[in-house]
């Protein structure tokens, strides 16, 4: 395998439109903190770049909404994502923007070097234009129904319900999202990289280089190449972006997935001087972390364009992460439904290691998977808790109870330390393979590894026990007790650094390197530790019940949304006089069963005041008789008589149904004779 000098790491730039959630933090920067941490502590040359992608229709969209300019829609979100990441203890090296200046000169000498050199093919082509908003309608600006999985609500770039990237000619009845108009065609000539040309570069380099890439990296760029690769539009018609830099390009911008990953190039030179030695020598290695949406961009789009550039070097791995659901939903941002990091913080303070455990443990590395706040408080309460905490706490305070807190010597070994000693120095080859090979999940086990063996031995050598009858022997269990300890506190730290520091604290020592992983003799007799103090709290129902209740909120105002949307448009006008022509009365049910051999129908006996009728209603699958009888309803009585499963009916009962098929019975607030006309 090829060695690498140095190391750069990049984590996909959030949209500057919305804080960040945890499908965000399980699909890229968990992972990419992790295996930059774990590069840092081996003493590795590695940098670790990120930043807020503030370009981009979303962003546009949401500044219009709220009345304010795009500016200020991402200084808000570039803060808010910022502190929230610092909260957390991802540590980029820089945490950079895309409206920054450096930026914006990056991007356009990048676009000026393809244009100045023939890279792009200029084509004119017919796109859609709202008339009313004088716009042309990219990407978000255009919505409409998905050919593929009929959402009415997918976008001109994507479908967010079955993932099929779309362009705006495939939806069925477009209309623009800026004014709800119908778009009309209008010719606007644009920049395009002709992804075709670099067919064949992208198939030797990862289908015939890269064959060590995830499945699902792999498989995604394979089926992209065997679909045919199309040119792509580089610019946009739109006011909020890079300008295109060439004369005549008035009103058009960079497409903010041209501008976006040159942004890890501007953060790098934010960040150094040196930056080229990262971007321009083959002896680094470049990684690039992001969700799975975002493998075409990184694995096609943007290598053709570094490759068309030509001084930039490639990726060396994408390990794109598949995506997280929250108690078995989609996470959506326009719809709230998402553990938001910077609430997360507010709510639980001091644990950040909790989060970034579970998240970790749970990480959709291969497939999709569920967040729940029931998996949450089992890993905190059956994993944290009982086996890395109680072991940390029971050597601390065992040392400290027998000795005042001074280190023992070590004896004689036994077999049975013996034993213990090379299961724990097999851990290091495991965790630093898994990690190398972007498994951190398997990583984080083989870390907890340390903790889980740590409490077997305390287990089986029981030193509270054995102290009443051989005080010697204890020493020895309690000085192997802290080298584990000692262990810990390097195997944790690319998992959670906030723990980690924390055990170092009460061992009262400073940090081990890497390399010092597996080895027993970390902290030396005669040292005194400091003092000990819990490393995780047991999690109550109640906070788990907390967050499942916010969530029921979200998800009854998201149900409530959608029913309103959905409102059947009016019907056409009518006369007073037909309105007269109407004869409804309150009633009262007198009695109610099921027609024979129907689902639906119901055969009810009404007092209408009038008269006691006969009328059949089909809400069967909505209420039962017994609890129909003695309740008013409305009924229209006047309706002409029909006959339903050789039953006349002789009226209809009025009800109210919402889109979500949700049926409630009309009545008055206060019971009133039958017979009362409504009106
Ligand atoms: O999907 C996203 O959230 C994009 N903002 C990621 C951009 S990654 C890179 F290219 F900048
Ligand atoms: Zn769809």
């Amino acid at each position: 395998m090829k060695e690498f000098k140095r190391y750069l790491i990049t984590s996909a730039l959030p949209y500057a439109n919305g804080p960040v959630h945890i499908g965000h933090l399980a699909g890229v920067y968990i992972p990419s903190d992790i295996y930059t941490r774990y590069l840092r502590l081996r003493g590795r040359d590695v940098i670790s770049v990120c930043g807020s992608d503030e370009h981009g229709v979303p962003i546009t969209i949401k500044a219009r909404k709220e009345g304010i300019t795009p500016q200020q829609v991402v200084d808000r979100y570039h803060e808010i994502i910022k502190n929230a990441f610092a909260g957390l203890g991802i540590k980029f090296d820089i945490y950079s923007r895309t409206s920054s200046p450096t930026h914006r000169v990056t991007a356009s000498d990048f676009f000026r070097k393809l244009y100045d050199e023939g890279k792009f093919i200029e084509q004119t082509s017919e796109q859609f234009y709202d008339e009313e908003a004088q716009t042309f309608l990219a990407d978000r600006y255009i919505m409409g129904t998905c050919p593929h999985c009929q959402n009415e609500r997918a976008y001109g770039d994507q479908c967010e319900k079955c993932g099929s990237t779309l362009s705006p000619d495939e939806l069925v009845n477009p209309h623009s999202t800026v004014s709800g108009a119908v778009p009309v065609k209008r010719s606007t000539s644009h920049w395009y990289l002709p992804l075709n040309e670099y067919d064949g570069f992208l198939r030797e380099w990862i289908l015939e280089g890269h064959k060590e890439w995830k499945s699902n990296v792999y498989g995604q760029c394979k089926s992209w190449l065997d679909l045919g690769l199309q040119p792509r539009a580089v610019s946009r018609d739109l006011d909020w972006g890079i300008p295109v830099p060439v004369e005549g390009a008035e009103g058009k911008v960079l497409y903010v997935w041209f501008d976006a990953p040159i942004g890890y190039i501007s953060a790098t030179k934010d960040l150094t001087a040196d930056w080229e030695k990262y971007w321009k020598s083959e002896d680094t290695k470049m990684v690039h972390f992001i969700g799975k949406d975002n493998i075409v961009f990184h694995c096609i789009v943007f290598p053709s364009m570094l490759k068309a550039h030509g001084e930039y070097i490639l990726p060396e791995n994408v390990p794109a992460n598949e995506f997280l659901n929250l108690e078995g939903d989609k996470i959506s941002t326009s719809q709230n439904w998402a553990v938001w990091l910077h609430e997360y913080l507010e709510e639980f303070p001091g644990k950040e290691d909790v989060l970034r455990y579970v998240l970790c443990a749970n990480a959709p590395e291969t497939k999709d998977n569920d967040f729940t706040w029931k998996d949450y408080q089992a890993r905190n309460n059956n994993e944290l808790v009982a086996i890395l905490g109680n072991f940390v706490n029971r050597a601390l305070v065992l040392t400290k109870k027998y000795y005042g807190g001074v280190v023992p010597a070590c004896g004689e070994l036994t077999d049975y330390d013996k034993e213990t000693i090379a299961e724990l120095s097999g851990i290091k080859a495991s965790l630093e393979a898994n990690i190398e090979a972007y498994r951190f999940r398997e990583a984080l086990k083989d870390a907890m590894n340390f903790a889980r063996i740590g409490n077997k031995y305390l287990a089986d050598t029981e030193p509270w026990k054995v102290v009443k009858t051989d005080a010697e022997r204890v020493k020895t269990i309690l000085n192997i007790a802290l080298q584990i300890t000692a262990n810990i506190t390097i195997a944790i730290e690319p998992f959670m650094p906030f723990s980690a520091e924390k055990i170092l604290k009460m061992l009262a020592v400073e940090p081990f390197g890497w390399d010092n992983l597996g080895s027993m003799s970390l902290i030396a007799a005669g040292h005194t530790i400091g003092e000990p103090s819990l490393l995780f709290e047991k999690i109550e129902d109640d906070v788990i019940e907390r967050q499942l209740v916010k969530l029921d909120e979200i998800r009854k105002a998201r149900l409530a949304a959608e029913a309103a949307q959905n409102v059947t448009e009016q019907k056409a006008e009518i006369s007073f006089d037909d309105f007269q022509r109407m004869d409804i009365r309150v009633s009262t049910i007198l009695a109610a069963e099921k027609v024979a051999k129907t689902k639906k129908l119901l055969k009810l006996t009404v007092d209408t005041g009038i008269d006691k009728r006969t009328i059949v209603s089909g809400i069967a699958e909505h209420f039962t008789p017994e609890e129909l009888v003695g309740r008013q309803v409305l009924v229209l009585v006047n309706l002409a008589p029909r006959e339903l499963k050789g039953i006349t009916s002789q009226g209809m009962i009025l009800m109210a149904e919402d889109a979500s098929g949700k049926l409630e019975l009309l009545r008055p607030e206060n019971a009133v004779n039958a017979g009362a006309i409504v009106g």
